[in-house]
């Protein structure tokens, strides 16, 4: 599966505005669980965060998620291919499931409750975008760098 130079770079360009996107919706994240375990108007950063969670957040985790295969899958770098992409594809799709699965209930509850968020929902609303950024900073440097070579011998790339 080999692109045309010009659908390369669009599909690169793609790739890069949902990816770092993606990160960039995520220090806001942390930026707002900060303040809300620190106290600053609880009434004001709660639903924020589940705004922006909810709508923002998670369907751009999906969609940068896709759009990273489709990156690998149509260049002549593969998904299994190369050390640095699969590398990428595990962290993100275990933060994926995480975003899914542990993120999103308490996405809801800070949307639904706002100041009555509990305790143990703050808690999470933090640690999980200090998880996340941290994956997706070294998921930058590794696409940067691209280290580590081959996973095997393929026919292209
Ligand atoms: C499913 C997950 C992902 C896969 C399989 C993947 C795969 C790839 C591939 C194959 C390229 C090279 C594309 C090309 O040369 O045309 C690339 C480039 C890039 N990726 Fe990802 N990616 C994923 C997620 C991410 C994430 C989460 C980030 C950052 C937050 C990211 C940041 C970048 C950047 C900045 C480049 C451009 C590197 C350059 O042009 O030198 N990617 N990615």
């Amino acid at each position: 599966m080999k692109l045309s130079p010009p659908w390369r770079k669009a599909l690169l360009t793609l790739h890069v505005v949902t990816a770092v996107g993606w990160l960039g919706v995520d220090v806001v994240l942390l930026t707002l669980g900060v303040a809300g375990v620190r106290g600053a108007a609880p009434d004001v950063v709660y639903p924020a965060i589940g705004l922006i969670g909810l709508t923002l957040f998670v369907p751009l985790s999906v969609l940068a998620w896709l759009v990273g295969i489709v990156s690998a899958l149509f260049t002549p770098w593969g998904l299994l291919r190369h050390r640095w992409v699969m590398v990428k594809l595990i962290i993100t799709t275990v933060m994926l499931g995480a975003v899914l699965f542990a993120l999103l209930p308490n996405l809801r509850t800070a949307a639904e409750l706002g100041t009555a968020t509990p305790a143990d929902a703050r808690l999470g609303l933090l640690m999980a975008p200090i998880v996340s950024t941290t994956l997706l900073v070294i998921a930058t440097v590794l696409s940067t760098y691209k280290p580590w070579g081959r996973l095997r011998r393929g026919r292209a790339g």
